[in-house]
């Protein structure tokens, strides 16, 4: 199939899944910034999204999504190294036109699900799952608490240490999206001379917007803890 066989078929998968999670991250981070404004606003689409049927269904999409375009980009990288070994971009670099993202995108990648990893430990494990594991007749966690996100975030972000974890992990993903948002474009089609410039400043523009939602929420309760004196270094 040639999804599978060709180069071009890969990125086309790394391109639709890629902005299917720029989607999820645009929606998931406009979610979080009603935390800001309204956290009993914000504890009721935490309720609505729980354990029903089509959280669950998205959850699967999700993952199917992050498993796809990882494989897929593995390959890709792998393919890259192959034909051409580490110095694949020294033509291009020379002449300035390759920037950090684009050199650093696969490894940008795993640093980001690392940390993904981490953030999945301290909400949906506590949320989600534990309503999931409740339903299915077990007891982890407190299933009083697993709808209430507000409280897990103003706690979270109560440690300094988690604020500047979740600033880095931001950062990572910034840096791959500006990369990763005009790549997917250009593979897409919008490939001409005037295209070129313009999607660039999109895929700057969406990045920027879509991390600075988390940002916020990040520096909100972060800061509400210093001036409330509950800043506290529980993990
Ligand atoms: C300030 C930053 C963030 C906050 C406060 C936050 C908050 C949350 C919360 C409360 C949940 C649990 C929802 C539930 O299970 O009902 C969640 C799940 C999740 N978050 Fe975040 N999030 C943040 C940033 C991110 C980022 C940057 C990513 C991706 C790179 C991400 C990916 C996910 C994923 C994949 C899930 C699981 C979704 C599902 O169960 O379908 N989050 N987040």
């Amino acid at each position: 199939m040639w999804l599978i066989n060709s180069s071009i078929g890969r990125k086309f998968v790394m391109s639709i899944t890629g902005i299917a999670l720029v989607l999820f991250l645009l929606f998931h981070g406009t979610m979080n910034f009603v935390a800001i404004l309204s956290p009993e606003s914000y504890n009721a689409i935490c309720h609505f999204l729980g354990a029903n049927w089509y959280a669950l269904v998205g959850t699967v999409g999700l993952a199917l999504l992050v498993v796809l375009h990882f494989t897929f980009a593995f390959i890709l990288t792998w393919q890259n190294y192959k034909a051409r070994g580490r110095d694949r971009y020294d033509v291009a670099s020379s002449r300035g036109e390759v920037s950090f993202a684009s050199k650093n995108m696969f490894v940008l990648g795993v640093i980001i699900i690392g940390f993904m990893l981490l953030h999945l430990y301290n909400f949906w494990f506590k949320m989600q799952f534990v309503e999931i594991a409740h339903k299915m007749g077990g007891d982890i966690g407190d299933l009083s608490l697993a709808t209430d996100g507000a409280y897990y975030i103003s706690v979270l972000f109560a440690n300094p240490v988690y604020c500047v974890i979740y600033l880095i992990w931001l950062g990572a993903i910034w840096y791959h999206l500006t990369h990763g948002v005009w790549s997917a474009l250009h593979t897409l089609g919008l490939n001409n001379k005037i295209w070129f410039g313009r999607i660039k400043c999109i895929g700057n523009i969406v990045a920027t917007l879509v991390v600075l939602l988390f940002v916020a929420v990040v520096l909100h309760f972060g800061g509400q803890a210093i001036m409330n004196g509950t800043t506290a270094y529980v993990w």
